[in-house]
């Protein structure tokens, strides 16, 4: 027993010991491991892509323009810049004419399908998937004439033609969208679908606005496929709502 007792304190001792050394080895190594960390980050990453990547942060956070009415410009900024500013993983360089005029001579829905699903190294909208089809299209259309293109910009808010903002006639352009997608359900109401004309089934909806009713028509409803399945753009897809919506009131 009294020998036992004797040896405790020794090991206790001997434990506190090793439990010091340990830690101080432990954290001498974690402190060791951030540091190299950074350092092999700010070897391997030149100063060029270092700022390619730094600065779209701070123009996203400065170009304050609502989701989908960002122009080709800021979507260009804050997104595609971060490869094509600098040409990495073989992207074709901003303003490069010599990396573009092959690109160009594709055409413009060619690299319009390529940029919104993907090509090769180049993710689908460029890994932004919030991006609005037009909002990309604008940036390919940016980029483009950046390297010598003269694609027409889609305009925000309006004609995918690009008639200066102009927003697309409901009575022309919209029933042309109804007639050719829309009509499927909302013809006879099927599904649950607001009939056109039904004003008793569109009045609780025309409170959520214009706005409200293409957001969540975009978004899909229920039965409501996400823009009734039209691939068209969005100026089209929204003159179609103001048409069938117009009918209800
Ligand atoms: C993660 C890097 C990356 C981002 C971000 C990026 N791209 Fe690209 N992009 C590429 C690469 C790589 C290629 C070249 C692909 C190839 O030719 O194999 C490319 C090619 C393209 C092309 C040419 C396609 C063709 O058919 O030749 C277009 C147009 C394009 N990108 C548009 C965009 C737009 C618009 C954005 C922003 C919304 C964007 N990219 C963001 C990497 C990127
Ligand atoms: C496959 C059938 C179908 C097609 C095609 C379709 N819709 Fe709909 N839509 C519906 C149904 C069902 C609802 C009702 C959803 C609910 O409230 O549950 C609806 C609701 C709506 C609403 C009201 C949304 C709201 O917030 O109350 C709008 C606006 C609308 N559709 C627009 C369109 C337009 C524009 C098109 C053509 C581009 C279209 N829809 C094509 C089935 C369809």
């Amino acid at each position: 027993m009294s020998k036992e007792n004797g040896m405790a304190p020794v090991q206790v001792a001997k434990f506190l010991v090793g439990a010091v050394v340990f830690l101080v080895v432990a954290i001498w190594l974690l402190a060791r491991l951030a540091t190299s960390g950074f350092n092999v980050d700010a070897q391997v990453m030149s100063k060029e892509a270092v700022a390619a990547r730094l600065k779209p942060v701070g123009e996203a956070v400065a170009s304050d323009a609502p989701p989908g009415q960002r122009t080709g410009e800021q979507v260009y900024k804050a997104i595609c810049l971060s490869c094509h500013g600098a040409g990495l993983a073989g992207s074709p360089k901003f303003g490069d004419a010599g990396a573009w005029a092959p690109r160009i001579a594709k055409g413009y829905d060619t690299l319009v399908t390529h940029a919104l699903q993907g090509f090769n190294a180049m993710p689908a909208k460029g890994g932004a998937a919030d991006l609005t089809d037009d909002e990309v299209k604008r940036a390919v259309a940016y980029m483009g004439n950046a390297g010598g293109a003269k694609f027409t910009e889609p305009a925000v808010g309006g004609g995918a033609g690009g008639d200066a903002g102009a927003a697309l006639d409901p009575n022309v352009a919209g029933k042309k969208v109804y007639e050719s997608v829309c009509v499927a359900c909302h013809g006879s109401g099927a599904a649950g679908a607001p009939k056109f004309g039904d004003k008793a089934a569109w009045g609780p909806r025309l409170s959520k606005g214009l706005e409200g009713l293409v957001a969540s028509a975009t978004k899909g409803l229920n039965a409501m496929p996400p823009k009734g399945g039209y691939t068209g753009s969005d100026a089209e897809f929204h003159a179609a709502v103001e048409y069938l919506s117009n009918s209800g009131k």
